[in-house]
């Protein structure tokens, strides 16, 4: 998108306003013409390959493709003497010569751009109920992160691995990012069930990649979130896309085994489906430490009203009517209703959210659940 813009300023600036000649007019076109070609041959060009090197011999490399096949290649004059195994470089799709390095930045591709570095706001209050949750997740993650000496001291080691699990929307998600935002952490965070869509035959690579770069930040806490679409029991590993992934999970085991309970990076992981996770996951020194997040309970909803609540205009709310009258939904749905409700304001030319907009939206957030029911149970 960016480039196109800036391909149409270029093509702007070309044109010449009042009292051009013949002559300028030639420049212009001339110009455009080359302009134009420069682009095509874009698309004539083929594409590099980007490859590691595993090992230099004189003036030869051998190089390890994506696909895993090593080839001894030649190297182009301007890069000789300055390459070393371990290096990042393209080489020409047909005659694999190395033609140029890659540094330290863009070595990571695929990792830096696959996880989320970037550190989420979410505060503790907007959080609602979960109390013993957050005081687990500041326990076992924040405490041994800020101050490792303490641990050595009390002489117990803290679970290096966390597992958040419980039924979809129950606010696992929203915990794991509440704890990023008020740990002075690293948050490496991505959802495996993305690792496997977008990374078709690397998602081993890049699981190994996300722990290297979790070293190099550390602290840091690494979030996987939708755990199970990596680390579920495989009854069938017979499909190549099953191998992948069993791949990926293993490679997920070693990293984690890899870690000393005390080394300033923390697992954190997510699930709804704790009953079909592999029971590998589980033992001592992986997720060995589980935190359940259930549905909200009748105080707890009331929280979560609250919190979604805060900064909307309305009227007297009696939050006791519609924590009962919202039985059994999760946080999410309490967050649906409340917009909901907004919404039914708005629909009727109203500034302010009433009691009766709230006592809708439930009902029609219950609606929707028993036609999900219906169509799925
Ligand atoms: N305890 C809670 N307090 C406030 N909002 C919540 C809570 N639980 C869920 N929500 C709302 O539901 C949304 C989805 O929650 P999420 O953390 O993604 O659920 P999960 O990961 O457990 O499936 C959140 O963004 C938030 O708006
Ligand atoms: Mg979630």
């Amino acid at each position: 998108m960016k480039s196109a813009s800036k391909d149409e300023d270029k093509l702007g600036e070309l044109n010449l306003g009042e009292g051009f000649d013949t002559e300028s007019e030639n420049r212009v076109l001339r110009a455009t013409v080359s302009y134009l070609r420069e682009e095509v041959n874009k698309f004539k060009r083929r594409p590099l390959v980007v490859c590691d090197i595993k090992k230099m011999i004189d003036d030869k490399a051998i190089i390890r493709l994506p696909n895993g096949n090593f080839f001894l290649v030649d190297v182009i004059g301007t890069l000789k003497g300055k390459l070393s195994s371990g290096d990042s470089v393209v080489v020409e799709q047909r005659s694999l010569t190395v033609i140029d390095k890659l540094n330290e930045k863009d070595k990571n591709f695929g990792v830096e751009d696959f996880v989320i570095i970037e550190k989420p706001k979410i505060k503790w209050d907007e959080i609602g109920g979960l109390k013993d949750q957050i005081r687990d997740l500041h326990e076992v993650i924040e405490l041994p992160l800020k101050n490792p000496e303490l641990f050595r001291e009390v002489g117990i080691i803290p679970p290096k691995g966390v597992l958040l699990y419980g039924p979809s929307g129950t606010g696992k998600t929203l915990l794991a990012k509440a704890i990023a935002a008020s740990t002075n952490a690293t948050f490496i965070e991505f959802v495996a069930s993305e690792l496997n869509q977008k990374f078709i035959g690397d998602g081993a690579k890049l699981v190994k990649e996300i722990f290297q770069l979790a070293r190099e930040k550390a602290p840091s806490i690494i979030f996987i979130d939708e755990l199970d679409a990596i680390a579920a029991q495989r009854i069938d590993i017979g499909t190549s896309g099953e191998r992948e992934v069993q791949r990926t999970f293993m490679q997920l085991l070693a990293e984690i085994d890899g870690f000393n309970n005390l080394e300033n990076v923390k697992i954190l992981g997510a699930t709804n489906r704790v009953d079909i996770l592999d029971e590998a996951v589980l033992r001592p020194g992986r997720f060995d430490r589980l935190i359940e997040v259930d549905m909200p309970n009748l105080e707890e909803r009331r929280e979560i009203f609250k919190v979604h609540t805060k900064n909307m205009n309305k009227e007297k709310i009696d939050f006791d009517l519609l924590a009962e009258k919202a039985g059994e939904l999760s946080g999410a749905e309490i967050h649906a209703i409340c917009t909901e409700a907004g919404y039914f304001a708005i629909r009727d030319n109203r500034k302010k959210v009433s009691q009766a907009d709230f006592i809708l939206a439930i009902e029609k957030i219950r609606n929707f659940e028993e036609e999900d029911l219906k169509m799925f149970g």
